[in-house]
């Protein structure tokens, strides 16, 4: 016991010293403020839309939340370190062991605890069990197990206090990291601090079961397991201290193994360099393997320093177990992430990319039902991701929660402006502006049931209330309040039922939502537009109290700005038609764009993609060509570059696409431009790259 207090005193001052370390860094959190302040000085917002200072202050004030211990988490921990306090002396209370039968092998190791006097026999825990597996039992140790059961005793209080402090702390500080590292809402940072302990406590109980039994080596530990759970189901960032962490925990309960720690430690950092972006099952067994060899490999190098011979430690059971601990925590693994999906209401990545599907049922029938919608959701998913992308967050679950964000607009599709069709009525003129605020609003409370009914994960379907929080339909309201008989009508019947987003994603979502709707009304896609306009939105969504309850960042919340501005005034460009009788302008009537305007647009443009007709290169009249096909100039058979009035006349297809491109002499197919971005329902671009239809039989994730 004696040395055991010395450990525990060596630990208590190293944790003390980590305690201290993770203060300081809170304390770094009060610089980070007056930083915001300044971000938040400059986002420009008018004072006479802030309200007060304090909202302000409440602002900025839950962005910096996580640093503080919340009452859930102190009792969880509390409760935790208990419930290891008892795992840890689980043989000082309870009678665990078989019978010994005389004459027959005993099943088991049978350890204790404490030093214990037999007769002459003086056992101490750290030697060998009292009666070790497989061994005959003999009338001698029957006395032996009989008289270690009459004095058997419970542990001192000091012991138990020794324990819980170690535990308490080493908890606490893991709490405090996850907190660091964590960027989801309280709600699910609590239910992910739940996870993760129960999945210590099952590696734990893995531990204790093979260190007092001895049926299985040490080395079969699962520590590998608890770093991919937590790798795939929640982030990646708190692996390293969580494997630490557990490593402590394993080597407590079997007599501080030294090399132990150092092959499970090895094992759990491993599925880091392994596990990166994983989106296929496959990936996690090729991590096990990467586990189980690591494994053996910091096994055997350990063995010379320990006196061993390095054949014979080869074929022992624990070198057997330190491999087979990789691919064994892969297949528990994935065994266990459906269930934990069940529990905790996590989505893996592979459930993840079966969403990403476009082929699916759900979205199929929002393609055929609100096109418009449809459009949307992709354009929008694009943009997200490359924002997500740009902050850390998690890109794929943001893809597809753009996906289905929108899915309750096909239940009355023609209400939502991007599937009413400019020439046509607009449906909102013929009924009250309450009435089209409640169906506006239907799209959320249908969007989650339809959800629901195609079994959506929880996660996803968050999505749907939170991409409108509790915004109010100012068009429709301001409109209420022109009528005389609805003058006074309060706000609150033109606000989406929220609530709002609490998740970094969800924040995204909601704010990339309105910049893709803003950016289909933008005629300049200028630089300094773009940015404005978003600008504007998010301080919209900012005074409106809109992002009160996410996690996301002032800082983080410019650089989506940025990013988005690129891609927005990247991506929008403009399209030229080729002129004359046939092109796009031609057919629908309207006039076509001057040659030499035609070539000013593709100043800007991929040259490396389109081959420029050198008749537009001089601003002269051109041959017909249809919208999406920019034939290269054909080549003469001496390989001189021919002049376009050479080129055979391509005939366009009765839709306006190109019936054939045109082929240069060489018989080289002519290159070709992007196709189009599918058009809207409202006949705009989506100013995005071409998504594939649903019924078109692509997957259509080309992910940017
Ligand atoms: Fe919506
Ligand atoms: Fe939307």
């Amino acid at each position: 016991m004696d040395s055991q207090l010395l450990i525990f005193g060596l630990s208590l001052i190293a944790f003390v010293a980590v305690a201290t370390t993770v203060f300081l860094l809170a304390r770094q959190s009060t610089r980070e403020r007056k930083r915001v302040t300044s971000i938040l000085t400059s986002f420009d917002v008018p004072e006479e839309e802030m309200d007060t200072e304090s909202e302000i202050k409440e602002i900025r004030s839950h962005q910096y939340r996580f640093y503080r211990i919340s009452g859930f988490k102190w009792i969880i921990s509390v409760f935790f370190a208990l419930l290891l306090v008892l795992l840890t002396t689980f043989e000082f209370w309870v009678d665990y062991f078989p019978e010994p039968m005389p004459g027959k092998a005993y099943p088991i190791n049978l350890k204790i605890s404490y030093p214990f006097s037999f007769k002459k026999i003086h056992y101490s825990p750290q030697d060998s069990p009292l009666l070790a597996r497989n061994k005959i039992v003999t009338i001698d140790d029957l006395e032996l197990v009989k008289a270690y059961r009459a004095s058997r005793r419970l542990p001192a209080l000091y012991a138990l206090a020794g324990y819980y402090v170690v535990y308490q702390l080493l908890i606490l500080i893991l709490v405090f990291w996850f907190g660091q590292f964590s960027s989801e809402s309280r709600e699910d940072e609590n239910k992910n601090l739940v996870f993760v302990f129960l999945v210590i406590l099952l590696v734990l109980l893995v531990a204790k079961f093979a260190s007092l039994t001895g049926i299985i080596s040490v080395y079969y530990v699962p520590v590998a397991m608890l770093a991919m759970l937590v790798n795939i189901l929640i982030y990646n960032k708190i692996v390293p201290s969580l494997v630490i962490f557990t490593t402590i925990f394993v080597a407590i309960l079997s007599d501080f193994d030294s090399q132990l720690m150092l092959v499970l430690f090895s094992g759990g950092i491993v599925t880091l360099f392994w596990l990166q972006n994983v989106k296929k099952r496959s990936q996690v067994f090729s991590t096990g393997l990467a586990v189980g060899i690591t494994n053996l490999v910091i096994y055997l190098a350990i063995v010379p320093m320990t006196g061993e011979r390095l054949l014979s430690a080869i074929v022992q059971q624990d070198a057997v177990g330190a491999f087979l601990n990789g691919p064994l925590s892969s297949i528990l693994t994935l065994l266990l992430i459906p269930v934990f999906e069940k529990v905790f209401g996590h989505v893996s990545p592979f459930r993840l990319m079966e969403l990403t599907d476009l082929d699916s049922a759900l979205l199929r029938e929002l393609y055929l039902k609100a096109p418009g919608s449809y459009h949307h959701s992709l354009a929008v998913a694009n943009l997200a991701e490359i924002a997500a992308n740009e902050i850390g967050a998690n890109a794929l679950l943001l893809r597809v929660g753009a996906y289905y964000h929108d899915i309750g607009k096909m239940l009355r599709p023609t209400y939502f402006v991007e599937n009413i069709n400019p020439q046509g009525d607009n449906p909102h003129d013929k009924i009250s502006p309450y009435a089209s605020s409640k169906i506006l609003k239907s799209h959320i409370i249908l969007g989650v049931e339809l959800g629901r009914k195609f079994k959506l994960p929880r996660k996803i379907l968050d999505f749907i209330p939170q991409h409108h929080g509790t915004t109010v339909m100012d068009y429709f309201y301001e409109k209420a309040k022109n009528n005389p008989e609805t003058a006074g009508i309060s706000g609150s019947y033109f606000a989406y039922p929220g609530p709002r987003p609490r998740s970094r994603e969800a924040t995204i979502l909601m704010v990339v939502d309105s910049v893709e709707a803003a950016s289909r009304v933008l005629t300049d896609h200028s630089e300094e537009t773009v940015r404005k306009a978003i600008e504007k939105i998010i301080n919209h969504k900012l005074t409106q109290s809109q992002l009160d309850e996410s996690p996301l960042t002032l800082s983080e919340l410019r650089r989506i700005t940025t990013v988005l501005t690129k891609a927005l005034a990247t991506a929008t460009h403009k399209r030229i038609d080729y002129p004359a009788q046939t092109g796009i302008h031609a057919q629908f009537g309207q006039p076509a764009q001057p040659a030499a305007a035609a070539a000013g647009e593709l100043i800007g443009a991929d040259t490396d993609k389109l081959v420029i007709p050198d008749a537009v290169r001089n601003g002269e009249a051109v041959p017909p060509v249809a919208a999406d096909t920019i034939a290269p100039a054909p080549k003469p058979p001496d390989g001189k570059k021919g002049k376009r009035e050479d080129a055979p006349p391509t005939a366009p297809a009765a839709n306006g696409q190109a019936a054939a491109p045109s082929l240069p002499a060489n018989g080289k197919k002519a290159k070709r431009e992007e196709p189009a971005p599918a058009p809207a329902g409202n006949g705009h671009s989506n100013g995005h790259p071409a998504e594939p239809r649903p019924d078109s039989g692509g997957p259509g994730q080309s992910r940017t």
